[in-house]
């Protein structure tokens, strides 16, 4: 399973890292102009925080298929392990096709129904990214997308793997996860509610004050 943070926030993404096995990170043209940086110094610094070992997803801005092969090329030629984010319209199809005969590392992104993730999954795509909750907003079941394109890769064995996106809860992610997807990328808010644990702290509050009442400030077991 990958894990990644949806974001471009240095010190969301420095914070998190500390907690989360990441993969990596991925980021949308918004996320992007939210982080108010670009790739030049974004990269070299979230390679300081996440290691050289760490994936970016990167989407092009191009909306043409010619500007798309072009944007991507340029990506790809980047000193960094770079997934070409590529929206999953006709023309960006088109991109993906053309492109992945050059073995560059692409993900259909903006998926918003299974045909897309189909066509994009046939044409070689490695990774296929549905918007899981956007769906759900347009009053189509989010999971019941996810769920056909996962049975549909697995029927035909594709390479392609689901990246799933676009959550607000973290019940989505659970239940996603128990479709047997192969990545997800958190939103912060949704990375810091994975990592808030009430209970637990109450918990260990607990054993250090029985603790205490016997052994004040000592913590050592010798
Ligand atoms: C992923 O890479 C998408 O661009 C992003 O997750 C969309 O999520 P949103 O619906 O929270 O904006």
């Amino acid at each position: 399973l990958e894990l990644y943070l949806d974001s471009a926030n240095l010190a969301d993404i420095e914070t998190l890292s500390r907690s989360l096995p990441l993969a990596g990170v991925t980021t949308n043209p918004s996320i992007m102009a939210a982080g108010g940086m670009g790739l030049t110094r974004l990269l070299p610094a979230l390679t300081e925080i996440l290691g050289a070992d760490a994936r970016f997803h990167v989407q092009v801005l191009s909306n043409t298929a010619d500007g798309i092969i072009a944007e991507a090329r340029k990506l790809h030629a980047l000193p960094f392990d770079i997934v070409v984010k590529i929206p999953a319209h006709a023309e960006g199809l088109s991109a993906i096709k053309a492109l992945k005969k050059h073995d560059i590392p692409l993900l259909a992104t903006a998926i918003y129904n299974v045909q897309q993730g189909m066509l994009a999954a046939l044409h070689g795509a490695d990774y296929l990214a549905p918007y899981l909750n956007r769906i759900d907003n347009l009053g189509v079941d989010g999971l019941q997308v996810v769920g056909d394109l996962q049975a549909f890769i697995d029927q035909y064995q594709l390479p392609g793997k689901l990246l799933v996106a676009s959550f607000k809860s973290v019940q989505q992610v659970l239940q996603v996860l128990k479709l047997g997807v192969k990545a997800v990328t958190l939103p912060s808010d949704i990375a810091r509610q994975f990592l808030a644990t009430p209970a637990t702290h109450a918990a260990v509050e607990n054993f250090s004050q029985d603790w205490r009442a016997v052994f004040a400030d000592n913590l050592s077991y010798d």
